[in-house]
Order: C-alpha cells, then structure tokens, then sequence
C-alpha cells in the first residue's frame, strides 16, 4: 500500500515592484504567447492538485486577483522582500502541516514535473527540512548562489549582491522555487531578518536558519535551464517568449501540422490545429483558434478568436479577428478582413474585402472590395446573406440589411434596403459614353 500522501499547499510570490520591467502593469500579467506569465505557473501548479493555492500580491494588484481566481490571494502591504511575502501568506495557512511549495511568479515556465521533483526531494527523510531547486549555468545571471556542504546538503544561499567573489564564481543558483516543512515554515520565517546589501527579508535565509536547529535542505537540480526562465526585465521577457513558441512550435509539428518555416511562426498558447493542416511562413495566432483539418494557412496571415472547419483555405494576407467562424470549404484570400462572422460551406472572399457582424450562405461569392458597413458611428449591425448570392466587386452592404438566396449584387452597388431572393440589384450612375472625347482631348492638349 502507498504510504499516505502528506497534503501539499502553494504559495507563489507577485508582489514586488518588478522595476526592472518599466511598467505599469504588475510583472506577472505581463503575456507570453498570449497568456500572462502567472497563467503560466498556475497551469503547472494546478496539475499537482495542491490543497490550496495562494498568490501573494501588491495591495493595488487587482488585475492578479482577477486572474488567478478561483484561488485566493493575500496582500503583502510592501515589499520587504521575498521572505516578509511568503508572511503574508502565513495566516492563510494556519493549522496547514503539509509541505508547502513556494513559487516565484516570475518563473513562469517551471513545469509541473520539475515542481513534484522539489516536492519529493523534500520528503528525502525525516531529517530534511526543505528542498530548493537549484539550476547549473555556464555563465550565472545575478541570482543567489548555493553553497553547498561536502555531504552535498545545502549549507547556505548567498544573494549576488551579497555574495564574495569566491561565492559569485559558484556556477549553481537558486531558482527560487522551495518546498518547505508546513509544520516549520512559521517559526522559520519568524526568524528572518534584514541585515543585508538590499536591506529585504529573504527567504533564501531559510536554509541557514534551519541549518542552525540541525534541519537539512536538500537541492534538486534542474538540467533543462529553458525551465528557469526568470522574467525581470522586458528582455528577459522576449526570451521567455521565445521559450515557449520553441516548445509551442514543437508541439504542432509533432501534433502533425506542416510549418513550412516554423521559426516564423507565432503560436498562443491555446492554439488547437488539425491533422494535415499547413502553415506558411510568418503566420501569427493570437488566442482563440482552433483549426481543422486539411487547413492550409497561407503566408503572412494573422488569425486570433477565430474557428477554421475542415478544407479550408485562408490567406496570403489574412486578418481573422475574435468571433469568426470559418465552415468547411471556405476560402478567404489576400487581404481579406473578417470579423464576428459566420461563412457557411464553401464561401469565398478571396481578395481585398471586410466582412464584419455578418453571416453569409453557402456558396456565396464575396467579390473583390466588397465590404460590410456594420458601424453607424454609434452602433454595430448585422448583415444577412444567403446561399449562392454574388455579391459583385466594390459593393458596399449598409447594415442592417438581408440578402435573399441567390440574389446578384452588381459592382460597385451601395445596398441599404434588404433584397429578395434571385433579384439583381444594380445601384449606379448609368454610364455616359461621348464618342472620340478622348481623341478631342489629346489633339487640344497637344495643340497648346
Ligand atoms: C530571487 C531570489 C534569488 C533567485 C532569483 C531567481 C530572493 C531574495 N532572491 O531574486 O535567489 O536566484 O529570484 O529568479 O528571493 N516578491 C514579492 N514581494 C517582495 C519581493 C519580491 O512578492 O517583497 C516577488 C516578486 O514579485 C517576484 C519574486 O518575488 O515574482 C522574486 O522577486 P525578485 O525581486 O524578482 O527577486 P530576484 O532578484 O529575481
Ligand atoms: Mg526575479
């Protein structure tokens, strides 16, 4: 039988000012892939079930709060540093004797994996206290380095600012991830001071406070530093990005898509792509897509909100925005824009039109430059088109107005009443011709 599971609870840090990123914004909402980073660590957190989870922040982050709902989040008043944060998380877990994970929310990427790694390291034996997940790099960023002791236990964690030469030149550091004795986190905590360069509380004082009563922590070390991808500034950020659209890129070739040029091509994090779907070079999905199968994305095409059936075809050149729904057989061509609408089986747009707020029939022919004028300047309107309507070049549909089945749009029409089925309707100038004008023109112009 396995032994009973000692409970597990979660506290990620969000707090601090995040500086170095020049924002307004908190650091962890910050997006990589279309997903803020704390989105990021939670999805990895939630896989390990944890009884609770609980995200520490600003007093004024209210954008965190909303985002990591359902979990609960407590406020650290300043930020004193990464130790006075895991505090304030204190009272949310009195009586709590399990293991306690805490988690730096601008460490996005950990997985869920290297987390449970921590986890058991801490549950090495009775006399160890807590575990931290150490990262090996050839040339260490400023992070806190781990002393080690000659039986291979942590003895200490020095932070950069602190740190000797000696010290700085250990290549191991601290990732800032821990999982720490809930029966012991209090008393610990309780023990941190702040006679140091930034003059903060930090919980990378915890080893040598446990150290001090006997207690050993234990480091598990992580071999793939992609993982550790700490985000404090705007350039760590792209690198995180790149990260991820590495792994994201990965995953829908293997998934069996065809990237014609993957490195040119920009995933969110949600993106959903058949089989046989092809994508061409410098293609970007923002979130929201799911693509069917035997989909080719052409070049060049921006899709975000957006749902492509079966057999289509979309693009070079094509921007499908939040609320499309592509049915099977759809063809949308160069620069073609589609908002907020629904093209049923087999419907072709294929060049230099707008279909906004609008749902168009089957076997309908959208025609170059023809648009959807949904917007009044106060409000949006729908435009209803049916089956195998043509719908001629430079027509311009004022919503809100139906076309019945099989109706025929002639060029360049301005359609603002509904029309009925099978009927032409033919809004223009009639043309005026003057014989040999041209002629005329060029002999007086020529004369002059
Ligand atoms: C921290 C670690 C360092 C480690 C590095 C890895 C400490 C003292 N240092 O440094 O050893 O190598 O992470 O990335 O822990 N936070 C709060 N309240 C605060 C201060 C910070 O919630 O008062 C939060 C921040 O929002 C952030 C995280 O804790 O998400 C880490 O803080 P940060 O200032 O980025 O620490 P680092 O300098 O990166
Ligand atoms: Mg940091």
């Amino acid at each position: 039988m396995d032994a009973p599971k000692t409970p597990l609870a979660c506290v990620i840090l969000t707090a601090g000012f995040g500086k170095r990123m020049k924002s307004a914004r908190p650091k962890v909402m910050h997006e990589i892939a279309g997903q803020p980073m704390i989105k990021w660590l939670l999805r990895s957190v939630e896989e390990l079930a944890p009884e609770k989870i609980i995200v520490v922040t600003a007093p004024d982050a209210v954008s965190v709060a909303q985002t990591v709902k359902p979990h609960m989040t407590v406020v650290q008043q300043k930020p004193l540093g990464t130790g006075d944060a895991v505090r304030a998380a204190l009272p949310a877990l009195a009586g709590f004797t399990g293991d306690v994970l805490v988690l730096l929310g601008d460490m996005p990427l950990l997985s869920a994996g290297m987390m449970q790694g921590l986890i058991e390291t801490r549950r090495h034996g009775p006399d160890t206290g807590m575990a931290v997940l150490g990262v090996e790099f050839k040339n260490p960023p400023a992070y806190g380095r781990l002393v080690m002791n000659p039986d291979r236990t942590l003895n200490r964690i020095v932070e950069d600012k602190d740190a000797t030469p000696e010290e700085r030149a250990i290549k191991l550091c601290n990732t800032g991830a821990f999982c720490i004795d809930g029966a012991r986190l209090a008393d610990w905590v309780g023990k941190i001071g702040n006679t140091n360069a930034q003059g903060e509380y930090y919980i990378t004082d915890l080893p040598g406070i446990a150290a001090k009563e006997g207690i050993k922590t234990r480091v598990c070390i992580l071999y793939d530093a992609d993982e550790v991808t700490g985000v404090n500034s705007r350039a760590d950020l792209a690198v995180a990005e790149t990260v991820v659209q590495k792994r994201l890129r990965k995953k829908a070739l293997e998934n069996g898509a065809t990237l014609i040029d993957p490195d040119t091509v920009y995933f969110s994090w949600d993106t959903k792509l058949g089989r046989d779907v092809v994508v061409g070079p410098n293609v970007v999905f923002g979130p929201g897509v799911v693509v069917g199968d035997d989909v080719t994305i052409h070049a060049f095409s921006h899709i975000e909100g957006a749902r492509i059936d079966n057999d289509c075809v979309v693009g070079p050149f094509a921007r499908l925005r939040p609320g499309t729904h592509l049915w099977q057989k759809v063809r949308v061509g160069n620069f073609v824009e589609v908002k907020n609408s629904l093209l049923h089986d087999g419907v072709k747009a294929n060049h230099l039109a707008y279909i906004g707020d609008a749902e168009i029939g089957a076997g309908t022919n959208y025609s170059c430059g023809a648009i959807t004028a949904n917007y009044d300047g106060f409000d949006k309107h729908k435009t209803v088109i049916g089956e195998n309507v043509m719908v001629g070049s430079n027509v311009t549909l004022v919503a809100p107005v139906t076309l019945g089945n099989g109706a025929y749009i002639a060029a360049g029409s301005t359609v603002t009443k509904d029309v009925s089925a099978d009927a032409l309707v033919v809004e223009r100038a009639e043309t005026k011709q003057l014989e040999g004008w041209a002629a005329r023109n060029r002999k007086k112009k020529n004369a002059k």
